[in-house]
């Protein structure tokens, strides 16, 4: 598989290990959650790499004054969870960026012809200039859901280049619509699987993942 876009599977044995503990069909709903809060966690922290916005400050040490390195509290930061699994990742995701503000973006597909549908929309009418936006979509699989958010904000102000997607599965059929239609775009996922099946699932994936973490 060619892509034009950069898809980041971080080498990380915290990765693997929540990955492994979120595939497995045995893994009860409280712990399932708490593999997902993990892995947006430490997947949050490899997007932010490069992405986040820093300024040269000093700072006095209670010894000297030196040199300092600070996130830009200038430069807007925005997590969008895409409803519902999105939100299983959210948590952690927060942790590490707490003055993101959050756009819930609810989107739904119909289980026979897999179609995506809007029902909640929270994004702002317009991204402020250089807003970077991340985006919380554990499964990457037909691409419907994804292509509908990247359609919404990206219609928005939102800039390819500064969007940063988080994923835990990710599946051929949705990186190539992604490369195709937005080449700048950065994509972090804990691994990259074969394919679907005939019902649009990500095989060996982890299951469904809003039913999963929400235990219904
Ligand atoms: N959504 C899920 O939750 N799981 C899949 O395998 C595909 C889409």
């Amino acid at each position: 598989m060619t892509l034009q876009l950069r898809v980041y599977v971080p080498d990380h044995p915290l990765i693997k290990h929540w990955l492994a503990v979120a595939r497995d069909a045995n893994t009860p709903s409280v712990l399932f959650k708490t593999a997902m809060t993990e892995l947006g966690r430490w997947l949050t922290y490899e997007a932010a790499r490069h992405w986040l916005p820093t300024l040269e400050a000093t700072v006095q040490t209670p010894l000297a004054e030196c040199s300092a390195t600070l996130i830009d509290p200038e430069v807007p930061v925005a997590v969008v969870p895409i409803l519902r699994a999105g939100l299983a990742l959210l948590d952690g995701a927060q942790v590490l960026l707490p003055l993101a503000s959050i756009y819930h973006l609810g989107i739904v597909r119909n289980e026979e012809t897999l179609q995506p549908s809007c029902y909640l929309n929270k994004l702002p009418e317009q991204f402020a200039c250089e807003t970077r936006v991340l985006i919380l979509e554990p499964m990457l699989a037909t691409g419907g859901s994804i292509m509908t958010a990247m359609a919404e904000i990206t219609r928005r102000g939102g800039d390819p280049a500064l969007i940063r997607i988080i994923s835990v599965v990710a599946a051929p059929p949705a990186l190539r619509q992604l490369s195709e239609k937005y080449p700048s775009l950065n994509i972090y996922t804990a691994i990259i699987d074969e394919g679907l099946n005939s019902k649009g699932y990500i095989v060996p994936g982890l299951g469904d993942a809003g039913d999963r973490a929400f235990g219904t």
